[in-house]
């Protein structure tokens, strides 16, 4: 008979039990028979029945509900992102070692989880993956969804990892905090962000923002930034269009939150195609 959930998740962490740092006093933790992730100083993190862990210290509000979580589960499986998937794949497979890969604001989990299964099937080194969110919804649909990883709602600029833990950090259109990327790379690691490029979901911002500055978006700034804080860092533009089936288009409006879907009957609109365009920006410490 297959081990609960908690279980299984409990076992897993076990296993990688080095990992983990206390968010209250930083030492070194240890995963309880009875399923509580416990550090030297007796600050304990109970493993929920779905398997992830709750590791915040004070109480957040996230503009990211299920309903949103559930929606970009579904876009990304529908293979929109498959094109992001393999070049993130592709990158970890040229690091050529085992793999210890943080995705932080993972959301629901699911690029993390394409990401590792394409790399498991094309690789023959192992690849351990841990998601961290803010949002404790999306974690509890990762830890219900995908199991041999490791979800955990906590804040991505005080992570719950000791320092040098991670080959890769990805952080996929979420914010970030770069003092806490380095500080979590291993000396090799490198730090793969993607960010929107101007032609990302045009067709729905075109008919939600026409005539405004929202109709599209400049990632300079951000490019700026990163280079400010990287070495060797490059730069891939992951640009395609591709037909749509009428289901997807409640779902694209569904999973964020910037309310274009608000005041407007989804039923209503009529889309063929989406583009998906992105900047991928990758480098090192
Ligand atoms: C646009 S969503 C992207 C989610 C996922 N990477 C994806 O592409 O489907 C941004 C995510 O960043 C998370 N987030 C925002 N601030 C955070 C923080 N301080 N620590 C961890 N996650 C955070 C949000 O909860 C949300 O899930
Ligand atoms: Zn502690």
């Amino acid at each position: 008979m297959a081990l609960p959930r908690k279980v299984a998740s409990a076992n897993y962490m076990r296993e990688r039990e080095e990992l983990f740092a206390c968010p209250v006093c930083g030492s070194e933790m240890m995963v309880t028979e009875d399923c509580s992730i416990v550090c030297d100083n007796r600050h304990s993190f109970d493993i929920a029945k779905q398997g992830y862990v709750n590791f915040m210290t004070h109480a957040a509000t996230s503009m990211y509900g299920k309903g949103l979580f559930e929606a970009r589960k579904q876009v990304i499986e529908s293979g929109l992102y498959a094109p992001m998937h393999t070049a993130l794949c592709d990158l970890l497979k040229q690091m050529n070692t085992n793999v210890v890969v943080l995705d932080t604001g993972c959301g629901e989990g699911s690029h993390l989880a394409s990401i590792k299964n394409e790399f498991q099937e094309q690789s023959d080194h192992s690849f351990v993956g841990v998601g961290i969110d803010i949002a404790k919804e999306g974690i509890i649909a990762a830890g219900r969804n995908y199991d041999d990883m490791i979800w955990c709602v906590g804040d991505l600029a005080k992570s719950p990892y000791q320092q040098t833990s991670f080959n890769a950090i990805l952080n996929i259109l979420s914010p970030a905090n770069y003092t806490e990327f380095k500080r979590l790379l291993k000396p090799n690691g490198m730090v793969i962000k993607v960010v929107p490029q101007s032609g990302y979901l045009q067709q729905l911002r075109a008919m939600f923002f026409a005539d405004s500055e929202k109709e599209s978006y400049s990632n300079e700034l951000t490019v700026e930034r990163f280079k400010e804080n990287f070495r060797e860092v490059e730069i891939k533009r992951i640009a395609k269009t591709i037909a749509i089936d009428q289901e997807l288009v409640p779902l694209l409006m569904h999973m964020t939150p910037m309310g274009w879907h608000q005041n407007n009957n989804d039923t209503a609109i009529n889309l063929t195609e989406i583009t998906i365009d992105l900047d991928i920006l990758v480098g090192k410490i």
